[in-house]
């Protein structure tokens, strides 16, 4: 018990410093970042009305340290048949065909990534029951897709020590992100 009253004001220093260093931080990719994609793809429609499972397209999230996003193949697997029901949807299906003919992967613009110097495994924070909307906020809702988390080190701290809701824990020591 003793020690876990020494430990608290720990807790709250490492973070109150972490939340300091960040503020100055210019390396991570920044929160509400929503580029304009090259192909018009929306989440709204395949997860919320769709029904698909997130690792049905995002199939290493749970397997890699970088899930990277889905190639042309998986998409053509619906859309040599479905070609759109309005012009809207037909234009931009017809661009995600155009790759798919050329043999080009999709350029799409990553949204989000940590400087290189983080170590973050992705597939772990996912197979311990951290559910993706946890940091990636509503994507289902999401027309275009934005960073809804600042990614920054405060972030992760503030989840390691147990304040996030729902609480979770995980190690916090300088070396288990960086070394
Ligand atoms: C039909 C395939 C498909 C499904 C299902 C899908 N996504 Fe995506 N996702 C994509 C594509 C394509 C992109 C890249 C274009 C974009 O940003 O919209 C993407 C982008 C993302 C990004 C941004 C990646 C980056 O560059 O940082 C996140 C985060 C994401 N998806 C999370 C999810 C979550 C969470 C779910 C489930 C709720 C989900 N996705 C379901 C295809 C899919
Ligand atoms: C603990 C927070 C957290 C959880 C939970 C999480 N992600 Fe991520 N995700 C991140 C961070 C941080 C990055 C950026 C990683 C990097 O740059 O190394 C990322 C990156 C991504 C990317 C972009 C990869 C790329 O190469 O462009 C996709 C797609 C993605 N996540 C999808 C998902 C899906 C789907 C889930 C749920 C199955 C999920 N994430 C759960 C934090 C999380
Ligand atoms: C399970 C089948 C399925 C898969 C897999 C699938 N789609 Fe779709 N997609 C659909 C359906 C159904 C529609 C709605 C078509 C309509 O009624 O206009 C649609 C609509 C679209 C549209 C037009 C509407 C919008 O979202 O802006 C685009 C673009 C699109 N899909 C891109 C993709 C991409 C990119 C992938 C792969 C990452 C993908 N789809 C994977 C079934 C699928
Ligand atoms: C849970 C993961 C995590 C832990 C633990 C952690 N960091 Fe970080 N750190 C990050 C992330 C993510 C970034 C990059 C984003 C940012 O700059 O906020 C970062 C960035 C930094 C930076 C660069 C800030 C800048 O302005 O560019 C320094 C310095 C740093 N950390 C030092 C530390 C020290 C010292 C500790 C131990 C007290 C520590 N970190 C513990 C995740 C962590
Ligand atoms: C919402 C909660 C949450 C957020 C946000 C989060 N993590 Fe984690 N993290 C966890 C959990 C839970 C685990 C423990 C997984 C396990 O037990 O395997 C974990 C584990 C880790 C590990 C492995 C530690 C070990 O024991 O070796 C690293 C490294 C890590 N996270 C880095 C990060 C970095 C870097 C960020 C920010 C970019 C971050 N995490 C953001 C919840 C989170």
């Amino acid at each position: 018990m003793r020690s876990r009253w020494l430990a608290a004001p720990g807790f709250v220093c490492i973070a109150a410093l972490a939340t300091m260093l960040s503020a100055y931080s210019g390396a991570s990719s920044s929160e509400g970042n929503s580029p304009i994609q090259p192909v018009a793809f929306r989440h709204t429609i395949h997860v919320d009305t769709l029904k698909m499972n997130c690792l049905y397209c995002h199939f290493s999230a749970n397997k890699s340290f970088d899930p990277g996003l889905p190639a042309v193949g998986t998409c053509m697997g619906c859309h040599t048949v479905i070609a759109g029901s309005s012009e809207g949807n037909k234009a931009e299906i017809q661009k995600l065909a155009g790759f798919w003919n050329k043999k080009q992967p999709v350029p799409w613009i990553r949204i989000h990534k940590l400087p290189e110097y983080v170590h973050f495994p992705h597939m772990r924070h996912v197979n311990a029951g951290v559910t993706c909307q946890t940091c990636h906020g509503q994507i289902q809702n999401m027309k275009q897709v934005y960073q809804a988390s600042s990614l920054n080190m405060g972030w992760c701290i503030n989840c390691h020590i147990g304040q996030s809701n729902p609480p979770f824990r995980a190690r916090y020591d300088c070396a288990s992100c960086h070394y």
